[in-house]
């Protein structure tokens, strides 16, 4: 019997190193996945992997970083039927409680007609914000993280997510 692993990368773009660390983590519940800086990837690196898993912090008021910013529209070009994707996002639900984690409904607009399954929504209940460009129909389009105010609530959602993604991943 022949047994196929799919490949999964976990691209994290970050200034201060939170999401960075989120990502290390991810990869750790994965067992086998690549981590990867956004600000070093070719958008070619897409085509490398079944699975991936992409995440951002916020910037500005509601902005993605930069160096998603630059990638995204040569990403847009390629082809990404059959291809899986979740997204993660970290933002500060006080400072910024009207954009919270908008980057990464961001990433998730940029990737919605991409022809790729996207996968890995989140409840809303259990975070305290205003508003954010991550939430559509009413539910976050990936795992919200705030590293700022709630950082002892992390490892727990990460946990939760990954219980919900890898059936999903196998
Ligand atoms: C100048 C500045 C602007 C920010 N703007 C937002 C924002 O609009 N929305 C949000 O949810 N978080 C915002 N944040 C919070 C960061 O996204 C958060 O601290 C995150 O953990 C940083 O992750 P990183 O170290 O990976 O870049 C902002 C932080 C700073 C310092």
């Amino acid at each position: 019997m022949s047994y196929y692993m799919k490949s999964i990368a976990v691209i994290y773009g970050t200034s201060g190193d939170n999401t960075k660390s989120v990502a290390t983590k991810i990869v750790q519940h994965l067992g086998h996945a690549t981590l990867l800086d956004v600000a070093q990837l070719k958008p070619e690196a897409f085509l490398n992997y079944d699975v991936l898993i992409l995440g951002t912090s916020t910037w500005g008021v509601g902005d993605i970083l930069d160096e998603w910013e630059s990638l995204l529209p040569s990403v847009k070009t390629l082809s990404l039927s059959g291809k899986t994707l979740a997204f993660f996002g970290l933002g500060d639900s006080a400072s910024y409680s009207d954009t919270f984690v908008d980057g990464m409904g961001h990433l998730y607009e940029a990737f919605q007609s991409s022809g790729a399954r996207l996968v890995g929504s989140v409840d809303t209940s259990g975070y305290d914000f205003e508003a954010s460009r991550a939430v559509v129909d009413g539910r976050f389009v990936g795992l919200a993280l705030d590293e700022d105010n709630e950082y002892d609530q992390t490892d727990a959602r990460i946990a939760a997510w990954m219980d919900e993604l890898l059936p999903i991943f196998e």
